[in-house]
């Protein structure tokens, strides 16, 4: 009696601070039951258990968000112990892959050979378009690290960076220290190089696992929180430059009509704002004073303004964030300028919010979508 008086204090209390839903990007998905991703590990430590305990081992289950699992293991040569098709549940992998859970000290251990075979067993796993829209990752226990003359295996990581496949190392041996962690640094992707003494390795992994498992369709842009630094944290949110002079209201349209679940471009806090200004800036087919459409508009039926969502969603208030970049003297609002643009006022490339016209103002404008990841599903046709 007393715990539901408290409860219902409590609650009380949280709805007279108006603490309720800020506007908020939306974050990437990282359900790892759901995680879809092509894995070769080469070498295993015995963390691989746990690594993919949660999620789903194999293919062919109804819902197509799977991950399977290869394992290469290497010492002077290297040996694929399982092609990716080898486990078709979670049991039978971990059944199946603990014999082989120690890294090798073998001193004669070259990580080229373990990496030349890796990719070629990711290659054979995408034989015949396979799981072409699965992302695909190698993760590389290593307790040495040899580059000299024809051992070097930056050549062949870069190869397999370059086909689009992660590659994630663990560095496992405290021992040889500087030069193991600096060394698999090189062969790393972009901040994806890590230790097995870190205090919460396999939660890293994870991560990682799901930022690669977060992505855009071709043609979108990824929003993170570092324009165009690959290390950057993902959002899971897509944006695109619509390409042809369009008003708002036909702007609007046309988002719908790019991609299915696309909509006008939001700005909740200043690091979106800044980012789709980048993003506008750089495509050099635009020119200064920049101009663009965004999807705020004033809504007459509820006296407020709100941001475009996907549609049969309804629309944010922008009175859910703190968040304003009106450009001074705005907002104006007539019965003709409910909509929004982004506005370059000065001689420096800033922009702000202004009113414009719905039905007469032509300027590019920004799109926006939910990325692919653990809770979205993205088939072939992206
Ligand atoms: C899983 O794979 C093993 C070995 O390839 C096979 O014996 C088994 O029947 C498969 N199980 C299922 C449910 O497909
Ligand atoms: C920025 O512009 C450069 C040069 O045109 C291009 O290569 C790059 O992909 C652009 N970056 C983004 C994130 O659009």
């Amino acid at each position: 009696m007393a715990q539901t008086r408290f409860a219902l204090l409590f609650a009380a209390l949280l709805l007279a601070s108006g603490t309720s839903a800020q506007n908020q990007d939306r974050e990437c998905a990282c359900d790892l039951a759901n995680l879809w991703l092509d894995v070769g590990v080469v070498q295993v430590d015995s963390d691989i258990v746990t690594l993919f305990g949660q999620s789903t081992v194999g293919s062919g289950y109804q819902d197509p968000r799977s991950t399977r699992v290869g394992l290469v293991t290497y010492a002077s040569t290297a040996t694929q112990q399982f092609d990716l098709n080898r486990f078709n549940s979670t049991d039978d992998f971990i059944q199946g892959i603990f014999q082989y859970a120690k890294v090798s000290t073998d001193e004669n251990s070259i990580i080229k050979s373990g990496l030349s075979s890796a990719f070629d067993l990711m290659t054979k796993a995408r034989a015949n378009n396979v799981r072409r829209n699965y992302k695909q990752v190698v993760i590389v226990y290593a307790s040495d690290y040899k580059e000299d003359g024809e051992n070097n295996p930056l050549q062949i990581a870069d190869q397999i960076k370059e086909s689009g496949t992660t590659i994630i190392t663990v560095a496992f041996n405290q021992n040889t220290g500087g030069a193991l962690t600096a060394g698999l640094a090189k062969i790393a992707s972009p901040g994806a190089a890590f230790k097995s003494t870190d205090m919460n390795i396999v939660g890293e992994i994870q991560n990682m696992l799901c930022q690669v498992n977060c992505f855009c369709p071709d043609t979108w842009v990824q929003y993170t929180n570092a324009f165009n630094d690959p290390t950057a944290w993902k959002y899971g949110v897509c944006l695109r430059i619509g390409e042809i002079d369009s008003m708002w209201t036909a702007a609007k349209y046309a988002c719908q009509n790019l991609f299915q679940g696309a909509y006008l471009a939001t700005e909740f806090d200043n690091k979106k704002h800044d980012f789709s200004r980048l993003f506008f800036s750089n495509d050099t087919t635009n020119s200064p004073p920049y101009m663009y459409h965004i999807g705020l508009s004033y809504d007459t039926a509820t006296q407020a303004y709100t941001w475009e969502q996907p549609a049969n969603v309804a629309r944010l208030g922008l009175s859910g964030q703190t968040y304003k970049a009106w450009n001074s003297g705005y907002p104006q609002l007539t019965s003709s300028t409910g909509c929004v643009l982004n506005q370059q006022s000065g001689s420096d490339s800033m922009v702000g919010w202004q009113n414009e016209n719905c039905y007469s103002v032509a300027k590019r404008y920004v799109c926006e979508l939910s990325s692919c990841d653990t809770s979205k599903y993205c088939d072939n046709r992206v």
